[in-house]
């Protein structure tokens, strides 16, 4: 993986790979090919990924609104091997995957993204995406013709599908299959997305930094944040 300054690329030292005009970010690994991962990343306008994201959501749900957003305007922006791939396949991650009110799948449609762009490194910009999330009143996103209207923010305090988005319908008192929960879910997916687009676009610079450890390093187990609300007072230890 090499980090480019506009500089080197315009000097064309990646000889045999389409010369961008316009972009200030860019990271494309050496050879470009679908075997080769990850696939590398442009700088993207958080704002229309979000915009694409809320749109999205309307067509495949969570998982599908962030993934797409992300990776159709890397396809536009990069093309191969982004053009690759079916995001269709990132359908499944709705509803904390099919349902299951596990990973919300804003979450899951972030974490493919940061995967296919950054490999590794893209962990870390995740896991101050799920961070983020779980520590942020949402949604924040308005979109600029919205398809119902909505009064409430909620914080989750977790990651979990089932956890945010309980929570969410409980404080506006609308059930699951309203058009005002797939609304609020359409506007995270925005939020997500822009989240994991400004990362990222931080990071094709060379300025972004984790903000936050990891969960095993913190905890020395996998888990979430907020034990409290599973476990109550009585936090079980894991063994050492
Ligand atoms: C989303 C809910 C949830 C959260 C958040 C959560 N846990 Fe758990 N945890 C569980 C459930 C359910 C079990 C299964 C055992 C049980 O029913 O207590 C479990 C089991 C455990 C166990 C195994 C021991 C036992 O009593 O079965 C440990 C240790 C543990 N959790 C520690 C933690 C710690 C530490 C945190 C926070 C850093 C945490 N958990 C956060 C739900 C949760």
């Amino acid at each position: 993986m090499k980090r480019l300054s506009r500089r080197d690329f315009l000097m064309g030292s990646l000889g045999g790979i389409a010369i961008v005009s316009g972009f200030s970010g860019i990271v494309i690994p050496e050879q470009v090919s679908a075997a080769k991962y990850p696939w590398g990343y442009k700088k993207l306008d958080p704002d229309k990924v979000a915009e694409m994201a809320y749109e999205n959501f309307f067509k495949g749900y969570c998982c599908y609104a962030v993934s797409s957003a992300i990776i159709l305007s890397l396809q536009k922006e990069i093309g191969e091997p982004y053009t690759l791939l079916p995001v269709d396949a990132f359908k499944f991650g709705h509803g904390g995957v099919i349902g299951w009110g596990t990973i919300c799948g804003t979450l899951l449609g972030a974490g493919l993204a940061t995967s296919f762009a950054a490999g590794k490194e893209g962990e870390e910009i995740l896991n101050d995406v799920m961070n983020w999330y779980s520590n942020t009143e949402l949604p924040i996103y308005m979109p600029r013709v919205a398809k119902s209207s909505i009064k409430n923010r909620s914080k989750s305090n977790s990651p979990l599908c089932h956890v945010s988005v309980n929570k969410w319908m409980t404080k506006e008192g609308v059930p699951f299959k309203s058009a005002q929960r797939k609304e609020r879910c359409a506007r995270l997916a925005a939020d997500v997305a822009k989240k994991t687009v400004s990362l990222l676009n931080q990071w094709v610079d060379g300025k972004f930094e984790m903000q936050n450890d990891s969960q095993v390093a913190l905890y020395s187990t996998t888990t979430q944040h907020n034990c409290t609300d599973c476990h109550g007072s009585k936090v079980p230890s894991p063994p050492k």
